[in-house]
């Protein structure tokens, strides 16, 4: 099944926009080198945040959050939720049979290997299965894409900011300044961020993962913060404290990638055990 490529999806497939970030985020690059992209270079990217930006609003943002926030798209166990995932594939790469569910095992296979506690090997294994949303249909600008706040001043640490101007939230006052709709320091639960898969997965995981994980799961694309230090307005210090275990998890999901090739068979019992110790049997998507 191939569900990414519309007429509309600029993406060839999702992990474009992954590779996007670990390039940008090379080694040694500097904070400089990341604001030169080429966008004739990257037309695929460059579309996908065009898209991204314009159609971003807080209002769309809500209607999501209320659509997916019943949870009523099924249940399914993690496996069957990797396994289903791993349904996306992508018609380019000769090599698909595991690609989703490789991505996943390569970050949590990379979390197991450093010796991180048993929950952080989990939330690697997790962290992209709110992807799922592109297989209910949604555009691939409201599953990936780094996630920014809505309903407030867009901050110039986000990629691509030129492109807000078609967004209709920029017309809205109220919606540009520095604070918007928030009050200073309010905390990031009070904040609506750009919906996508990070807040898909924290809602559906969120009463079976420890607060750590939870902010790594809903906050993983929250570039602009974690990696730019901006929006330190609207956090608390609650916010912050935490934000070192999102800054500890994004090396994995940026550069786990290219690593051995996990062996599922092999890796099973472990990670059975793994989500037995988390989840019960099925949980709701
Ligand atoms: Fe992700
Ligand atoms: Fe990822």
């Amino acid at each position: 099944m191939q569900a990414s490529t519309t007429g509309t999806e600029p993406l060839k497939n999702l992990e474009e926009w992954d590779d996007f970030v670990a390039s940008r985020y090379k080694p040694g690059k500097s904070e400089s080198e990341f604001r030169n992209y080429n966008a004739d270079a990257n037309p695929t990217v460059t579309e996908f945040y065009r898209q991204n930006h314009a159609h971003q609003t807080l209002d769309y943002v809500l209607h999501k959050k209320a659509e997916y926030g019943k949870l009523n798209r099924g249940k399914k166990s993690i496996w069957e939720a990797a396994e289903y995932l791993n349904t996306l594939v992508d018609e380019s790469d000769p090599d698909t049979d595991l690609s989703q569910i490789e991505h996943l095992l390569q970050t949590s296979e990379a979390i197991r290997k450093d010796g991180h506690p048993r929950w952080m090997v989990l939330t690697g294994f997790i962290h992209d299965l709110g992807k799922v949303l592109c297989l209910y249909g949604e555009p691939q600008w409201g599953v990936v894409g780094d996630t920014f706040p809505v309903g407030c001043a867009y901050s110039d640490q986000i990629v691509f900011p030129e492109f807000f101007e078609a967004n209709p939230d920029s017309k809205v006052p109220q919606f540009q300044t520095k604070y918007g709709i928030y009050e200073p320091n309010c905390g990031l639960d009070k904040v609506h961020l750009s919906w996508g898969h990070d807040e898909y997965i924290y809602d559906v995981t969120r009463n079976y993962v420890p607060e750590p994980a939870q902010y790594m799961l809903r906050y993983h694309s929250f570039y602009p913060a974690h990696k730019h230090g901006a929006y330190r307005h609207l956090m608390n210090d609650h916010d912050a404290e935490m934000f070192e275990w999102v800054k500890k998890f994004n090396p994995y999901d940026l550069y786990s990638k290219g690593a051995e090739k996990p062996k599922l068979k092999e890796l099973k019992p472990y990670y059975d055990e793994l989500f037995a110790e988390f989840f019960p049997d099925k949980i709701a998507w």
